[in-house]
């Protein structure tokens, strides 16, 4: 299931060409929106969208609360394309297919790539409702091998062993954290490391027990592939996690995580993210 199943550039440039006949835009930055965070795409003017199962090439998502729609706007004079739900591993979609609509975008000129997750936290300070700045993630599925740049390398995409250090670009965090000050919400921001786990269970007691003692401060099922692949092709990478939850760490604990209050934090501090994410955009050098 997790094999390489066999995309090609050509793949990628014909849902690419495709795309650029269908719309005048021409984004410079691509926004994937987690968990119950999709309100952002319909915040776009100009739109021009495309339901996945509508565009030739695109996987389809299959979990409540992604709506599964790629959006092209305008977010205060900035073009921008919004994936509405994007696609996870524990779907069963090889890695590949997670990270498909990254390279479409590279190939539609997209430069920066703003990725949000719903995630739970393990950081004693953290807060449910917390916004967490990525400053850095442990890809776990990666450290095992399930990669999406595993299999032969496209050298027009990017290098064969590419860095990771540095993915999380430093200029866009302080940005982040400068307009969450001017925003008067920095008492719930924070910024630490993103862990990706397969899921689709949420952890163990033991399990949220080792991810703690890595220093792990937020863990959800998304994200780091996306990032890889992005990062891959030389695209500036900036990702933000919601708290919504924090992990159960205490055999005394008797709470325990549904899907359903994730969806229902991530509504509630909906707002104040997608106010981040567009004064972000809008303070961004580009077109
Ligand atoms: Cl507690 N765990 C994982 N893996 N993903 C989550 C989460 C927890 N809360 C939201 N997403």
């Amino acid at each position: 299931m997790h094999s390489k199943d066999q995309i090609c550039h050509e793949d990628y440039q014909r849902t690419a060409d495709w795309l650029l006949s269908q719309t005048q835009h021409r984004p410079k930055v691509a926004i994937i929106c987690g968990s119950g965070l999709g309100m952002l795409a319909d915040a776009l003017k100009c739109q021009d969208s495309f339901k996945y199962s509508d565009i030739p090439g695109f996987p389809q998502s299959t979990v409540k609360g992604h709506a599964g729609r790629l959006v092209f706007g305008e977010l205060k004079g900035k073009t921008c394309v919004c994936m509405q739900g994007r696609f996870h591993m524990y779907e069963g979609h090889s890695l590949s297919k997670v990270t498909f609509p990254v390279r479409v975008f590279k190939l539609l000129g997209v430069e920066t790539l703003m990725v949000t997750n719903a995630a739970g936290s393990l950081a004693d300070s953290y807060n449910c409702g917390d916004i967490m700045i990525i400053r850095d993630h442990i890809n776990f599925p990666g450290l095992a091998g399930l990669n999406p740049l595993s299999g032969p390398n496209d050298d027009k995409f990017g290098p064969r062993f590419p860095p990771m250090s540095g993915v999380y670009d430093k200029s866009l965090r302080k940005m982040a954290f400068d307009i969450c000050k001017s925003m008067g919400v920095s008492q719930y921001v924070q910024e630490g490391v993103y862990c990706m786990v397969g899921g689709p269970n949420f952890e163990s007691i033991a399990e949220a027990g080792l991810l703690h003692k890595l220093g792990v401060d937020a863990v959800g099922m998304s994200t780091a592939p996306e990032v890889l692949v992005a990062s891959h092709c030389g695209m500036r990478v900036f990702g933000l996690s919601l708290i919504t939850n924090k992990v159960v760490k205490s055999y005394e604990d008797n709470e325990s995580v549904s899907h359903e209050a994730v969806l229902e934090v991530s509504k509630m501090r909906s707002e104040t993210l997608q106010a981040l994410v567009t004064e972000l955009i809008s303070r961004m050098d580009i077109n």
